[in-house]
């Protein structure tokens, strides 16, 4: 057939079938993403004939006779005015969904703009994770705009050859945005299969039906009889190696307990086999030939159930040493320890609480799937472009498992579209390095939107009981919290979220008496993992609902409840035992967040109370540490060449988080030059020694702070070299190579590394506050302003900060109010697509109002401290205190969803 794409008219014949954006892919257009293949998230977005279609679900056949415009496509000559906001409003994050919602917004008039409602559901079909709206819908409405008139928007959107001159001039504390701002939003900004290596095949999975079964047979032999089928490989085919899928600095944190293809499989979904073949569509055809002889053993999918006796076992093999802790009750980890008597400290309290509650499995959600490319470079190393968030950790974890050299490994990433803790684990790298070894060629796997909602991980469920005690004063006499968290079939960080979750969310208050009892369980559920705020979402929601209930009880402030209660300064750091003597206070920010967050929430309606809803005001206070415990290790390095172009270098990934933009921020700080003078390799193995990943918030506190010693070495050197002393005028850093000394030589340039395993941890607050109003009769809810406040320390990159605070607000009203992977009697995933599964649209996510607490962490650089998972915590806790308060009923479980509030109401 002949079509026109982005004006060039092309001759081509789609597969029988084909949509049109493995079509347009397929001819190189990679700036047509893949999000969901089913419709439902925009990122596959493209004009035909002037109207933007998802292409996924749009036949390539239908593209005959016709223009197709994509995102690299839109403007005849550069960008247009839309892509050039979304560029410098800082409208992306990760940027994956960016030129599906360019596209879309194309399409859109000014008229468009005159009802923001109307306007936010024309983008209904178009879904971003990371950023939580509020910038998209700036940048898209002074990009639509371009008048001039009214909005003053375009007006720097216009000027942009100016504003990109102050941008690049700026250093630490300046709102920039990435240096590759053009690419993403025109899509030419490559991701993990952006790029292929030529003579790439494919991998399809074939999944296990059943929850808990043995493998008796796999017969192969129809789908290796299929042309263009390379191998089909089994349990017998895999090194006999148990690992853990989740990845941490020490690889003892997590239990070994999974194998790359097992003859037992524990949930539906998981591996049995992979079949390679020369196409995807081959690969999934010849996977569903292949026969399995299952013998199904019996099931558990309720954690209660699975730590009772008799209960189905999941690991009975695995002891301590592997880090299980109780096999044969299906218990990973187990934590039960006091201070005080508790049942006394209650009894003579004044006022006490006691309730149970519960959180559903949440998807990450991230726009890019799950991947990885596999293949054996010239150079004979085993080489995987991955889309992670730790790729030292997975070469680490993939050499162990193959019984290689570390170095025998390179694992790198390229623009990860999303994380959020999701991509902590080792999901598609080891069996596509299996099968590239087994082929002899590269193989490409990735996951489509089914996948990632079966066959990757999930939020921890956790039931958490609180009882708490308060004097009449209003101090907390005892805190009693018991914690069961459902692991799922692997203990990928089982043992670290039940502890963190249970860790800085008891910590924050000074109980003289206080109790833990917590126990993380295995069941034929999908494996849970990492999410973000790393366990503490789920047991803060419990805590700060019962802080409320107290403070509702005793009469008092709200506000005043944490801050009488709060850890301060000097105070030491108590979960139920020993002091945690690593964690500082760095910093000390609550009360200022705490009177922000009164002041902000008293202003006036973002969205008018609808008559006859019940209205009532809600908060949540929460604590994190600025990084994980026991160490968190950064290399970074920097380097001049005698053009005076700066070279940094450190492992950490960049997935939206905006790592990468303030490490260039730091180097423009350091020497005084523009930021086009820094290039940056990041998140590849070969470009530093070791990293431990973006997660935790990590990326500046750790990374950034390795980077920043390194540039400061560097910049003596240089400056000593020459016999300088600092000032203020402009240096030609390249012109004072040449004295500088031998240990800071590399060839023609000079160079300095830093080596930071940092341990000491600082502690960040965030206090979220809504006004809600909630329909008796529907229990629908509506937010009607909402406020969040940090304590970030110095603020590297406010406009970005305030974006990881949106965005985590927008996370956490999702998985408050409607976000439930759902699981049927059999243990299957019942909703794995966006369409079942709702992530906030535009639409549906508020205005929150941002303000940051004025503190300078001494732990941090240039006093900084983290702030990307933090504000999802005290979400949910002060979504459902409003709801409280406006209702006179306690929320107990999220997501509370219409029907669960209306069911509430009537109970
Ligand atoms: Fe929208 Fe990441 S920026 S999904």
């Amino acid at each position: 057939m002949t079509y026109a794409v982005n004006g060039a008219q092309v001759d081509a014949t789609p597969e029988p079938g084909q949509c049109l954006r493995t079509f347009l892919r397929d001819a190189g257009h990679v700036e047509v993403k893949k999000g969901c293949d089913s419709g439902d998230c925009g990122a596959c977005s493209v004009l035909v004939d002037g109207k933007a279609v998802h292409s996924c679900i749009t036949p390539a056949q239908r593209a005959a006779g016709r223009e197709v415009t994509t995102a690299a496509g839109l403007g005849s000559d550069g960008l247009t005015q839309v892509q050039e906001s979304l560029a410098d409003h800082a409208g992306f994050q990760c940027g994956f969904c960016t030129p599906g919602m360019a596209v879309t917004a194309s399409a859109l008039t000014p008229q468009d703009l005159d009802d923001p409602e109307a306007f936010a559901k024309r983008m209904r079909g178009n879904l971003c994770r990371c950023t939580g709206y509020r910038p998209i819908r700036e940048a898209l409405t002074h990009g639509i705009c371009g008048s001039g008139e009214g909005c003053g928007g375009c007006a720097r959107t216009l000027e942009r050859g100016a504003a990109a001159t102050t941008e690049e001039a700026a250093g630490v504390g300046a709102s920039v945005v990435h240096s590759a701002k053009d690419r993403v939003v025109a899509g030419r900004e490559p991701f993990t299969f952006d790029e292929m290596p030529a003579d790439t095949v494919h991998l399809s999975v074939v999944g296990s039906p059943h929850a808990h079964a043995r493998i008796v047979a796999i017969d192969a032999s129809a789908a290796l009889a299929m042309d263009g089928v390379l191998a089909v490989l089994t349990h017998e085919d895999a090194p006999d190696v148990l690992y853990s899928t989740g990845r941490h600095q020490h690889r003892t944190d997590d239990p070994d307990d999974t194998r790359m293809l097992d003859s037992v499989v524990r949930f539906i979904g998981q591996r049995v086999a992979v079949v390679i073949a020369e196409t995807k569509r081959l690969a999934d055809l010849a996977a569903s030939a292949v026969v399995v002889d299952y013998e199904v053993l019996p099931h558990v999918l309720d954690p209660e159930a699975a730590r009772a006796p008799g209960s189905p076992l999941l690991h009975p093999k695995r002891t301590p040493a592997d880090r299980v802790a109780d096999a044969s009750r299906n218990v990973v980890a187990s934590v039960h320890e006091a201070t005080g008597d508790v049942e006394a400290a209650l009894a003579e309290s004044a006022a006490t609480t006691d309730g149970t509650w519960s959180t559903s499995r949440v998807s990450h959600a991230q726009l890019e799937t799950h991947g990885a490319i596999a293949w054996v470079a010239d150079d004979g190393r085993l080489t995987v472009r991955t889309s992670s968030q730790v790729p030292f950790l997975v070469r680490d974890e993939l050499a162990r498992v193959l019984g290689w050299d570390a170095d025998r490994v390179r694992v790198f990433t390229a623009r990860v579209g999303g994380g959020f803790g999701g991509k902590q684990e080792m999901f598609c790298e080891d069996i596509v390095a299996l099968a590239a070894l087994a082929v002899g060629r590269p193989v490409a796997y990735e996951m489509t939107r089914e996948e990632e909602f079966t066959r990757t991980s999930v939020r921890h469920p956790m039931r958490v009981r609180v009882r708490a005690g308060a004097g009449s004063d209003g101090r907390l006499t005892a805190l009693h919290v018991d914690v069961l968290s459902d692991t799922g079939a692997y203990g990928n960080h089982a043992v670290g979220v039940m502890f963190h979750g249970c860790h800085e969310s008891i910590a924050v208050y000074r109980a003289p008496v206080k109790r833990l009892d917590a126990e993380a369980v295995y069941t034929n559920n999908i494996p849970s993992g990492a999410f973000r705020g790393y366990g503490l979402g789920q047991v803060i929601f419990a805590i700060e609902s019962a802080m409320d209930e107290l403070a509702l009880d005793l009469g008092i402030d709200p506000y005043e409840m944490r801050r009488l209660n709060a850890v301060r300064p000097g105070d030491p750091f108590i979960v139920a035992g020993a002091p945690d003597e690593d964690l500082k206070f760095g910093s000390f920010g609550l009360d200022e967040c705490l009177d922000m967050a009164r002041d902000e929430l008293a202003g006036p309606d973002d969205v008018p109370a609808p008559e006859g809803w019940a209205v009532g005001e809600g908060m949540a206070a929460s604590m994190i540490a600025t990084l994980p415990p026991r160490g968190h290790v950064a290399v970074a390095s920097i380097s001049v060449g005698a053009d005076g172009m700066f070279h940094a270098r450190s492992g950490t990934a960049e997935f939206g988080n905006g790592t990468t933009t303030v490490h260039t921020q730091i180097v423009a700080e350091v020497f005084g030059v523009p930021r086009s003078r820094v290039r940056l390799t990041h998140a590849d193995t070969d470009a530093v020694k070791h990293d431990t990943g973006a997660f935790g918030s990590t990326g500046i506190v750790v990374a950034g702070k390795a980077l920043h010693a390194a540039c400061v070495e560097l910049r003596e050197a240089l400056l000593a070299s020459a016999g300088h002393v600092a000032t203020d005028s402009p240096v030609d850093w390249g012109a004072l190579i040449p004295g500088v000394d031998a240990s800071h030589r590399r060839g023609d340039e000079a160079w300095a590394e830093s080596f930071l395993d940092q341990r000491e941890r600082s502690v960040a607050f965030n206090v979220q506050a809504f006004r809600v109003a909630v329909r008796p009769d529907t229990g629908e809810v509506r937010i009607l302003r909402s406020v969040q406040t940090a304590d970030a320390g110095v603020v590297m990159n406010p406009q970005q900060c305030r974006g990881q605070i949106e965005g985590g607000v927008a996370q956490g009203i999702g998985s408050a109010l409607y976000e439930e992977v759902m699981i049927d009697e059999r243990g299957a995933v019942a909703n794995p697509a966006f369409r079942q599964y709702r992530v906030p649209q535009m639409a549906d996510v508020p205005l929150t109002h941002v303000r940051f607490a004025t503190t300078s962490d001494d732990l941090g650089p240039y006093g900084a401290k983290s702030m990307s998972e933090s504000p999802y915590n005290p979400v949910a806790p002060a979504l459902a205190n409003a709801i409280r308060r406006a209702v006179g009923v306690r929320p107990m479980s999220i997501p509370m969803s219409r029907d669960r509030v209306w069911r509430m109401l009537q109970a």
